[in-house]
């Protein structure tokens, strides 16, 4: 445990646990002095199965630097990040350091503010097609951090890219370890990591888009007849530009939340490396696909509990004793 916090460290370390990670795995450690945030990747808590290369726990890893950025810079204060600070250390995905006074954007208040507010929500949205302004919003806050995204807005493209959701999940239906996996991420009751059962959605009755954390149990539901789907993708795939990717994903995902939009994910063709390929192929090969998910207006949902920032914060000193 660390000894005196400043109160921006404490509730930026609040903010950043609430980044989004798959099967909410919470895949991080901050090792803190009192002007820098570490983000270390715990590899302890990468998925074997479906995240073998860590690209998807970087991604999370990247959504909570962008919630400690928007959270330092809410509370007045300037920050400095570098990326890979220590070549030999590769866990050490980033370093924040404070800087002086700042005053905060109209964009960064209103995403701190968005930060408590966005959750996964996996039920069907309603079939409100989501404006052209906001979908300009959402774009440009992926090349704001570096990325793109792609909108599959015409229907042959989200047809095809629905395919490869489709094979892809069952494909992973197939994999025991897969399988596993997730039912060991599957909490029937209240835990601080994992993904709860109420946070699942229904069955798709179309099927076109398959979810994960489905209740099997209840009806299944007609989801969005027309769903607006993204894919997120870089120019290149090195481990540091899933950071970034991690970076620009939150972004748009906070950018949606302020714009009252909901969101929820399908990473089945980005786990499969050779499915992860084809969509790279059918996205006319611009850039690599890092995360895809769907946008719309959702009923209200539920959001899944994180561990408390004493058991992912620890004093850098401490970590570096031998
Ligand atoms: C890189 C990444 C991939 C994810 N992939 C999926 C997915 O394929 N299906 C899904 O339902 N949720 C997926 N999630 C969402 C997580 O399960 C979710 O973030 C986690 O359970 C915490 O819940 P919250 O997003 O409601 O805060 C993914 C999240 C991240 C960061």
């Amino acid at each position: 445990m660390v000894l005196t916090r400043s109160q921006v460290v404490v509730d930026a370390l609040r903010a950043a646990v609430r980044a989004p990670s798959p099967h909410n795995t919470q895949p991080w450690i901050f090792e803190l002095t009192p002007d820098t945030i570490d983000v270390v990747l715990d590899e302890s808590r990468v998925l074997g199965a479906c995240d073998p290369e860590a690209r998807e726990a970087r991604l999370a890893c990247g959504a909570a630097l962008l919630n400690l950025r928007l959270a330092i810079a809410a509370a007045g204060r300037g920050s400095e990040v570098e990326l890979a600070p220590e070549r030999g250390r590769v866990s050490l995905l980033a370093r924040v350091t404070l800087g002086p006074r700042h005053r905060p954007t109209v964009t960064e208040r209103r995403l701190a503010a968005a930060i408590p507010r966005r959750y996964s929500n996996r039920r069907p949205f309603t079939d409100e097609p989501v404006p052209l302004r906001v979908r300009t919003a959402v774009r440009e806050a992926a090349r704001d951090e570096g990325a793109r995204l792609v909108l599959l807005d015409e229907a042959g493209l989200l047809e095809a890219t629905a395919g490869l959701i489709r094979r892809a999940d069952h494909l992973q239906g197939l994999d025991a370890a897969f399988r596993r996996e997730i039912r060991a991420w599957t909490r029937q009751t209240a835990e601080d990591d994992g993904v709860p059962a109420y946070a699942g959605g229904p069955r798709s009755a179309g099927g076109l888009l398959p979810g994960r954390y489905v209740n099997e149990d209840g009806a299944p539901r007609v989801f969005e007849q027309d769903p607006l789907v993204a894919v997120l993708t870089m120019p290149n795939d090195a481990p540091v530009s899933q950071v970034r990717a991690g970076c620009a994903m939150q972004r748009v995902l906070l950018t949606a939340t302020d714009a009252g939009l909901s969101a929820s994910f399908y990473s089945q063709p980005i786990e499969i490396t050779a499915v992860r390929a084809e969509l790279h192929d059918l996205l006319g090969g611009a850039g690599h696909p890092q995360t895809i998910f769907r946008l719309g207006y959702g009923y209200p949902g539920v959001k899944t509990p994180r561990r408390p920032i004493e058991a992912v914060a620890r004093d850098r000193r401490e970590a570096e004793r031998p």
